[in-house]
């Protein structure tokens, strides 16, 4: 049944406004310093608003180096090339760092995670999550290890704003002596604070760390992001490559592949803008996600968890996931969807199709890479061994066969609208549509 004519809906009406799941909030200092760069005529990949934004960042996430870039996947890509340089050597300029090497990657995440694996011709072995911050599981990491001794790379992504269990990770990735790339593209301002009083960021545990300042992050700059480094020539060294590796020369004198990969000054202004306002968008979004709590107190659903007692999410987006026994039949093929209503159960596509109906906007978790048509053939480990391709739940288009945390989370579970300029009355219409769902 259309979600329109539903009788479980009526008297809902649609938002004006559309609601988005995080949508970029302005404040004014973003315009300042893009007409700095106008006016000083830095309309470039060069420029005060770049230099400043690479020292706030160190500041802010106490790294000795930044590297302000064009986006979170581009630093991403030379995280991950350079780390692959610094394990197997300068390759040929036509071929990857990674040529017939494994790197282990965290299963559920965004794509762009793993896809700069697959541009140095790395083969990902994607790890399974665990169900206490949403992220890679160690005891996976720990199974890949016995599996395929002889890797040495892991990049780790922190879903949502929630930080990984990355202490025990870092622990893992030394003892098996392999690098750690941590994509922190969701979880800027996301920490782990010690019973010693420190604290560290995440962005700061990994041998390289990325942000995203893509339009949906808790900080944009419409687009961008930064390489986050421990020690200065490894920032300069990938600063190199992302303005097309020019040597101190004359003339333009190339012994590295180059990319064109920096970060815009004007794209810098509206980071450097948005910067002071971190704490501010960590606040509003930890109150979003408090209100939908306590609105889904008696439905059959929790939110997505917050890690342990040392970890201080950015709480980036707020997610549900529905009990076991309160889904609905449904199925999903590679594309398509079908769900067959029954009172007192949803699933995630009903609440995305009802959502949509009031022109709000929601979406499924990330669909887990091991799921994914293009990463099929990889290898998959979770904590109870290899799963794939031996034992076929990665060849699988049906998600009941496949009895991984990833594959679960991603059946049952959903993000929500999670924008920093949602009011409490638009909340709570969200809520009651979500409980609708389950009438
Ligand atoms: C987990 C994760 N990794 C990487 C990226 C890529 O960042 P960008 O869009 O800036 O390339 C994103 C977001 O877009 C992301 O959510």
């Amino acid at each position: 049944m259309q979600i329109q004519n539903d009788p479980r809906f009526k008297d809902i009406t649609p938002f004006e406004k559309r609601q988005w799941l995080a949508s970029p909030t302005m404040h004014g200092e973003e315009l300042e310093y893009i007409h700095e760069a106008f006016d000083t005529n830095w309309m470039s990949t060069v420029g005060k608003n770049i230099d400043e934004v690479e020292r706030l960042l160190k500041e802010k996430i106490g790294v000795p180096a930044a590297v302000g870039l064009g986006t979170g996947t581009a630093a991403l890509h030379l995280a991950i090339r350079y780390a692959g340089q610094e394990l197997y050597g300068k390759p040929r300029a036509f071929e990857g760092t990674l040529k017939g090497r494994r790197v282990f990657c965290s299963d559920m995440t965004f794509d762009a995670t793993v896809n700069p694996v697959a541009y140095e011709g790395g083969e990902a072995v994607f790890i399974d999550a665990e169900r206490d911050t949403w992220n890679m599981d160690p005891d996976a990491l720990e199974r890949a290890f016995e599996l395929y001794p002889d890797t040495r790379m892991v990049v780790l992504a922190h879903l949502y704003g929630t930080p990984a269990k990355i202490t025990e990770i870092r622990k893992i990735c030394d003892a098996h002596g392999a690098l750690l790339i941590e994509d922190a593209a969701e979880s800027l301002g996301a920490y782990l604070a010690f019973s010693d009083g420190t604290s560290t960021m995440t962005g700061a545990f990994g041998d390289i760390g990325i942000i995203s300042f893509n339009g949906n992050k808790i900080i944009t700059g419409s687009c961008g992001g930064a390489l986050l480094a421990h020690a200065q020539e490894v920032a300069d060294r990938i600063r190199k490559w992302s303005t097309q590796s020019r040597e101190s020369a004359l003339w333009y004198q190339h012994e590295e592949l180059g990319y064109n990969y920096r970060m815009s000054n004007v794209v810098a202004g509206v980071i450097r803008g948005q910067l002071g306002h971190l704490e501010e968008h960590i606040a509003q979004k930890k109150a979003i996600y408090e209100r939908y709590r306590e609105g889904f107190s008696n439905l059959p659903v929790t939110m997505n968890p917050l890690g342990g007692a040392e970890s201080h999410p950015n709480y980036w987006l707020s997610c549900v996931l529905i009990d076991r026994d309160a889904m609905c039949p449904a199925e999903r093929t590679e594309t398509e969807t079908t769900w067959t209503h029954v009172p007192g159960r949803s699933c995630p596509d009903e609440l995305f199709e009802a959502l949509k109906t009031f022109n709000a906007e929601g979406r499924p978790i990330w669909k887990p890479m091991h799921m994914q048509p293009i990463y099929r053939e990889h290898p998959f480990v979770t904590a109870a061994g290899s799963a794939a391709p031996a034992d076929q739940p990665a060849h699988t288009d049906k998600q009941s066969a496949d009895s991984s945390v990833s594959a679960d989370i991603f059946a049952r579970g959903f993000c929500l609208p999670s924008d920093n300029k949602m009011t409490p009355e638009d909340q709570d219409r969200i809520i009651e549509i979500v409980r609708r769902c389950f009438a």
